[in-house]
């Protein structure tokens, strides 16, 4: 085969053999798990002889490209500086660069050359597996009788065949509440259906809830099947607030004493308090009660007792409290006469 050129033939597979012979002396890193949208860090380390010295090295990427090169000089100088790739550190007998935002088509291989002399070329190789990471909004909150949405992303949609919306009771049991998958299969469970919608998305989905009630409240789950990185999954929490309607109603049940009652159910309970004006007519602190409804909103009464009087002079407004509303509501009693 090689004919009258037997030298340079020999000289060839010389060098060839060595090459491969020496790949064992450039240590990777173990394959690191990158998260898309990341950096993620890349090395190799070279075992070297006594009298050997590295010239050059570089960096190619899975299509063999050229990502970086650089003498390892003091200080380095770098040749070649492909855009979103980074030197990170350069010691005698090591490399390491960094990807400095990690994309999905950065997934594979990637080979570090050391131009040693007189040994000639060694390289190592180290690989990356891309990964997606999945974020949810955040615990909701949010009022019955209105729309409700939760949002969840994975920003490796390419890698998802399923997404799936799971329900976990304040009682600990799990539902599955829609699906929908790569091949466009929409799945809502009957119980869930006509009143709940998913969207038809495979990175960003969003479930939402038309008319909110009160057993809407609940933690979710949304999980991606991906392939082939298997499950990944967040969870965030939704309040449900029935949101306060105060009623006040008053009477002198006995001469000289005014008492005057202010009444909300919601979801939590209300906090009622009264505004006289400063006036020091009032007889004592007002009083409150509470009950638990069975729809889970519960009543609260708050009574005041007060000399007649003083709704003739002043405004007395009754004061509701609640972490749905903006600003309290307030509703004046002397309205009522
Ligand atoms: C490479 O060398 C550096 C420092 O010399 C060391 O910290 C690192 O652990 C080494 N890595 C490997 C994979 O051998
Ligand atoms: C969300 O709500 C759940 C249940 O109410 C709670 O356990 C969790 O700590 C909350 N998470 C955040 C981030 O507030
Ligand atoms: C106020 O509420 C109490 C107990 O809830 C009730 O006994 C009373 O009759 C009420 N008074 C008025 C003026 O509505
Ligand atoms: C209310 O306050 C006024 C002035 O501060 C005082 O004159 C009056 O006696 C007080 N009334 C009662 C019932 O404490």
């Amino acid at each position: 085969m090689c004919g009258p050129t037997v030298s340079l033939c020999l000289l060839l597979w010389m060098v060839v053999m060595r090459v491969s012979r020496t790949q064992g002396q450039v240590a990777a890193l173990t394959a690191p798990h990158a998260e898309v949208g990341r950096p993620v860090l890349i090395g190799c380390n070279l075992t070297m002889q006594t009298g050997e010295t590295v010239k050059q090295v570089r960096w190619l990427d899975r299509h063999k490209r050229l990502l970086l090169a650089y003498l390892p000089t003091v200080p380095v100088r770098v040749s070649h500086q492909a855009p979103g790739v980074q030197l990170t550190a350069s010691h005698s007998d090591g490399s390491h660069i960094t990807i400095t935002t990690v994309r999905p088509e950065d997934e594979g291989c990637y080979r570090c050359v050391f131009d040693v002399y007189p040994r000639g070329p060694l390289e190592g190789t180290t690989c990356i597996r891309v990964n997606g990471r999945v974020h949810m909004e955040g615990n909701q909150t949010a009022v019955s009788g209105k729309p409700a949405t939760l949002s969840c992303r994975y920003n490796l949609p390419e890698k998802v065949q399923q997404v799936l919306w799971r329900k976990t009771a304040e009682q600990g049991d799990t539902t599955t509440v829609a699906s929908f998958t790569k091949h466009g299969s929409h799945k809502t469970e009957e119980q869930y259906r006509g009143r709940v919608s998913l969207s038809r998305t495979l990175g960003d989905t969003r479930l939402t809830i038309q008319e909110v009630r009160t057993e809407d409240e609940a933690c979710y789950t949304c999980e991606f099947h991906t392939y082939p990185d298997g499950t990944r999954r967040d969870r965030a929490c939704l309040s449900v607030y029935v949101l306060p309607k105060p009623e006040v109603s008053h009477v002198t049940s006995s001469p000289g004493v005014g008492e005057a009652n202010c009444t909300a159910r919601s979801r939590p309970a209300a906090e009622i308090t009264w505004n006289v004006g400063g006036d020091n007519r009032t007889l004592g602190p007002p009083t409150a009660s509470a009950y638990e409804q069975g729809d889970g909103t519960t009543v609260v009464t708050s009574t005041l007792l007060f000399h007649p009087a003083l709704l003739s002079d002043v405004s007395v407004q009754c004061v509701v409290h609640h972490p749905g509303l903006e600003k309290p509501l307030t509703v004046s009693v002397n309205t009522n006469n």
